[in-house]
């Protein structure tokens, strides 16, 4: 039986430049390139989503700007359910990333209108969305309005997942809820409070997915090029990553998050839902930006 999916989180629009290297502090490069596009972890992962054949319902905020127009028709033509997409006075969110040539990123955020997102507004979107909801989410919005979606959708018996993404301090009952939740190498470290340098080989990954399985229903570590562990307090397993050429590493992480939540919502198990994500993750890092080319 497939479940209604919501994803609550982020839009943003990107600008993205391509340079040879990254500049260092100081330092003016020019750019080889530039594109602009949509963005996010909560638009990317809801659009991923929906690629994979489901039709989730966004809840966010975006500016009443051109940008957060743009955001919207965005949205709705990639099959994301814009009803409870909310009109903000701040201005649409806007991440400035600088593509390297050998695939790396770095990424700058400002918040604007997804800092609006408020608990109570987010709980009566999550409660109007219908019973028994898979509820996706990431920490580019309010953590108390995270809190609030998570709990309304536990209370018509729902599953929350949860990527832990950008990083950060959570309390304990967020973290016991998930199933799964979702980070990559870095994100793991920090949850279990160890150095990022600590994770150095699939091994190291799956004792680490282990120690963190006790702390929530269950886990999964995406690895990169190394594909990704996942499990709960029974076992762990790791499934590798095909290998292909990297373009740019842009949303591959929402790709597989994005699609495993499609999965999950069509009532599939978690090693067939990580099969699939880990597909949509290698097909992102494919080609530039969040979003694939059109076709
Ligand atoms: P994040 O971008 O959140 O740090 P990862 O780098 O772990 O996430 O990548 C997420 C997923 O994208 C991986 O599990 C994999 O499916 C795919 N992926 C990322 N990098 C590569 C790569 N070098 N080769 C193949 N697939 C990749
Ligand atoms: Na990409």
């Amino acid at each position: 039986m497939t479940a209604p999916l919501i994803v609550l989180g982020s839009a943003n629009r990107d600008l993205v430049v391509l340079v040879s290297r990254h500049p260092l502090p100081g330092e003016t490069l020019l750019a080889t390139g530039t594109t602009t596009g949509v963005g996010g972890k909560g638009a990317n992962q809801a659009l991923a989503a929906a690629r994979a054949g489901a039709t989730p319902s966004f809840v966010g905020a975006v500016g009443a700007d051109a940008e957060g127009d743009e955001l919207v028709q965005a949205l709705a033509d990639g099959g994301v359910d814009v009803t409870h997409v909310r009109r903000s006075m701040l201005p649409t969110g806007l991440a400035l990333i600088t593509v390297s040539d050998a695939g790396e990123n770095t990424i700058v955020v400002a918040q604007g209108a997804n800092a609006s997102l408020e608990p109570e507004q987010v709980a009566g979107d999550v409660a109007a969305t219908g019973q028994g909801p898979v509820l996706l989410a990431q920490l580019e919005v309010p953590l108390d309005a995270v809190e609030a979606a998570a709990r309304t959708a536990g209370r018509s018996g729902g599953r929350f997942v949860l990527n832990l993404s950008p990083a950060r301090e959570v309390p304990d009952s967020l973290l016991e809820i998930c199933d799964p939740l979702v980070v990559n190498e870095s994100e793991a470290a920090l949850v279990a409070g160890r150095d990022a340098a600590s994770v150095e080989s699939v091994d190291d990954a799956l004792e680490l997915a282990q120690a963190l399985a006790g702390r929530c229903r269950s886990i999964v570590i995406t690895l990169g090029g190394d594909g990704a562990v996942f499990g709960d307090q029974s076992g762990v397993t790791h499934v590798p990553a095909e290998k292909v050429k990297v373009i740019d590493t842009t949303g591959a992480g929402d790709a597989f998050v994005g699609t495993l939540a499609a999965r999950l919502a069509r009532g599939e198990e978690l090693a067939d839902a990580v099969e699939a994500g880990l597909a949509a993750g290698t097909a992102a890092v494919q080609h530039l930006g969040a979003q694939p080319p059109r076709a």
